[in-house]
């Protein structure tokens, strides 16, 4: 079987996108060949998409709620060529920085339905929480070791033609929401939690301007 992976991060190669594209690709059964494109540059869409294949896994973050725009727009293109897709399995994967999966499940209905527009074959959607960390993981951290776990599992159904099984689809998953202590902690003591966003705000010359609301 031809399979083929799209990476939809904006960070490319550099993207935790491609830690889990990497584990999937390793662990896929010898017999599947497989072509991988970055969907980041929508300039390179057209080319892209007339590659076609049996089977296609698609992996990217969660950006502000949904899609980054590339992986929007290389969606749109797909739906202009949706014949190419016509009975296709498409696996999804779909990751983010806040650990709840609660925030996945909106873009997880629409790439059900997205499915059903091209008339392609969802064979599931594995939703991942707390995915900033990935690429700084080594392969002998606790989380790694379970992730691989769990990864050989989603790469057995792909190589097998199934749908993702629920048990490393509900490992994937953690926790749909946080529990309400640490949200009340969270309100109390907002600074701890926002260090991260602050640090890179303040590098980026726009920490003055963090309550600003362009768009208001
Ligand atoms: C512009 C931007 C928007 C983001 N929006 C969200 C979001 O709405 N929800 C969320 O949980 N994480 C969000 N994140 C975090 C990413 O989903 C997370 O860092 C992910 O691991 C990035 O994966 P990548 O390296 O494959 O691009 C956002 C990150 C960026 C840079």
């Amino acid at each position: 079987m031809r399979l083929t992976i799209y990476n939809g991060s904006p960070r490319g190669k550099a993207s935790n996108s491609e830690v889990i594209s990497k584990l999937i690709e390793d662990n896929l059964h010898s017999d599947i060949v497989v072509t991988k494109h970055y969907i980041k540059d929508v300039r390179k869409h057209s080319e892209i998409i007339k590659d076609t294949s049996d089977a296609y896994f698609a992996v990217f973050p969660l950006y502000a709620d949904i899609t980054p725009y590339a992986v929007k727009a290389f969606f749109e293109r797909m739906e202009e060529s949706k014949e190419t897709y016509k009975d296709k399995p498409i696996w999804f994967f779909i990751h983010s920085g806040f650990p709840e999966a609660k925030h996945s499940r909106l873009l997880e209905r629409y790439l059900k339905y997205f499915c059903k527009l091209i008339g392609a074959n969802c064979m599931g959607v594995c939703i991942m929480g707390s995915s900033e960390v990935l690429r700084g993981l080594t392969n002998e951290s606790k989380r790694m070791i379970k992730i691989n776990k769990n990864i050989k599992g989603l790469a057995n159904n792909i190589s097998n033609s199934k749908t993702f099984n629920s048990k490393s689809i509900e490992y994937f998953k953690g926790m749909e929401m946080l529990p309400k202590p640490v949200v009340y902690i969270m309100k109390l003591f907002p600074n701890i939690f926002n260090k991260g966003f602050d640090i890179m705000i303040k590098r980026n010359g726009a920490y003055d301007k963090r309550y600003d609301k362009p768009y208001a």
